[in-house]
């Protein structure tokens, strides 16, 4: 509620996956603490943002959209203010490196100003009247209510930011909770928030997710959810809202996107893309390759390349030049990667290439699995780390198939350079996925781009312009024509 508070209670350690050399060998390095919120500092931030709405009649949702976008502005000159030390927190919270660290901040600016013009545009569109029948109606954007908006560790910044910035901007009051791996980089942030916005309009939480939202789901107070993270955990805390039916989600879930290399691809393009989808950010994007499938009579030369080409990969601290494998953030990563390895191994795969899966504390070596089928959990679980689980097929048919019968639909790639192979498969494919790209890894951005998925994988849709309208309701002021009313 636009306060700063004096914190006496339990607090959070924050461990970064950059390590460092101790007496008892490398350790992950304590960078900061953070408070944890009880269920009831929770809730009493979640009645700040309610009393902020007032059900529509607070300051916030009645300001003119011009006057909400002289506060997002004057948020965004403070945000660049605070760059370098928010970029140094994203490298040392989440080991990301220091140039995605930098690409990431400034998308995220990019992604303000993108949505502020898009909003300009949109309220231009709503001076303008429509005249049907006899009655003259003005379209407007109103908001929805009260948001919860939850970020992923991955993207702490730009995840965040394109669900937060969307969801203020168009009125609405929101309760924002920074992830677990990602919660110290936007303490920089925090005195912008307070000093930009009204009280209640933006307030944040820390603590541990699992003893906070719970209660505010419960709560029936939340009108919009907004969540980019696993499917299993939005079931669950949509599941918990008394008003289902009243609560709107915008989720960004689990992917499973598959490459599609076929026998007319250009195979060093296809591996180029494929070790960018599959490692940047080691593995750890919801848009990441995670699944190849290549075409048996080219399978023994993909390797060989794709071997050659992660043995370039450079490890080292997020701050290297040149760096592209970094320490991952999650403690427990490492562990499951393996298992996922061994259960490969245990059903006839191996790790083709050298180092392929060896670990030191937080790094971890990527490793290629082949030939991987459908007895293996890295068939349809989401690694979210550096493998590469490759499949040789035969006939079309059988990665269709696989995207077919998986519970994800976020997007796939297809290398081939016969267009009339791509032009035949392509509607097929557009109706398994949100997104096919064509001879180039799947990605999210440009971030103007729609950005939604199928079945598990999402639900709305963002982008600048969807992420707008995914915040607000068209209502329309009309007017009907009288002999009192006609000019
Ligand atoms: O994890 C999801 C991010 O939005 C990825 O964005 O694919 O454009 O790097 P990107």
């Amino acid at each position: 509620n636009g306060e700063m508070l004096q914190w006496n209670g339990d607090v959070h350690e924050v461990y970064s996956p950059v390590c460092v050399r101790t007496p008892e060998g490398l350790k992950r390095k304590l960078i900061g603490t953070y408070p944890v919120c009880t269920p009831k500092e929770a809730m009493d931030a979640l009645d700040a943002a309610v009393v902020a709405y007032n059900n529509g009649r607070g300051e916030w949702p009645t300001m003119a959209v011009s006057d909400r976008i002289a506060c997002v502005e004057n948020f965004t000159r403070k945000m660049i203010e605070q760059k370098d030390l928010v970029v140094k927190l994203i490298m040392w919270e989440i080991g990301k490196s220091y140039a995605d660290s930098i690409k990431e901040f400034d998308r995220t600016v990019e992604y303000i100003y993108a949505t502020i013009d898009a909003l300009k545009d949109i309220d231009r569109d709503s001076s303008r009247f429509e005249m049907q029948q006899g009655i003259i109606a003005q379209v407007r954007r109103s908001p929805l209510g009260v948001v919860l908006c939850m970020g992923p560790f991955n993207y702490p910044l730009n995840e965040t930011f394109t669900t937060l910035i969307p969801a203020i901007i168009m009125g609405n009051t929101l309760l924002f909770k920074p992830p677990k791996h990602g919660t110290l980089l936007h303490y920089p942030l925090l005195e912008a928030f307070r000093s930009c916005f009204p009280k209640g309009v933006v307030n944040t939480i820390y603590g541990r997710g699992n003893a906070i939202i719970p209660d505010l789901m419960k709560s029936g107070k939340i009108n919009v959810l907004t969540l980019i993270g696993s499917s299993k955990v939005a079931n669950e805390l949509k599941k918990l809202h008394p008003k289902i039916n009243r609560l709107r989600a915008i989720l960004g879930l689990d992917a499973k996107n598959a490459a599609i290399i076929t026998s007319h691809a250009d195979i060093k393009l296809a591996v180029q893309e494929t070790v960018l989808g599959s490692l940047s950010f080691n593995g750890q994007r919801c848009t990441a390759l995670k699944i190849i499938f290549v075409h048996k009579t080219i399978a023994e030369e993909f390797l060989s390349q794709l071997k050659e080409e992660v043995s370039k990969l450079k490890f080292g601290m997020p701050w290297e030049k040149g760096v592209s494998l970094t320490p991952l953030p999650e403690p427990n990563k490492p562990a499951y990667l393996k298992e996922c390895i061994e259960d490969a191994i245990q059903n006839g795969a191996s790790v083709v290439n050298e180092n392929g899966g060896a670990t030191v504390e937080s790094f971890f070596y990527p490793a290629i699995v082949y030939p991987v089928n459908n007895k293996m959990k890295l068939y349809r679980e989401e690694q979210f780390g550096p493998i590469i689980p490759v499949i040789p097929y035969e006939s079309m048919e059988e990665p269709i198939e696989y995207l077919i019968e998986s519970t994800h639909g976020q997007q796939v790639s297809i290398f081939s350079n016969d267009s009339h192979e791509v032009a035949s498969s392509i509607d097929i494919l557009v109706n398994q996925v949100s997104r096919v790209n064509i001879n180039a890894q799947c990605q999210r951005g440009p971030d103007a781009f729609p950005f939604t998925g199928r079945k598990d994988s999402a639900e709305g849709t963002l982008s600048v312009v969807d992420a707008l309208r995914s915040f607000s309701i068209r209502s329309l002021v009309a007017t009907k024509l009288n002999d009192n009313n006609k000019h």
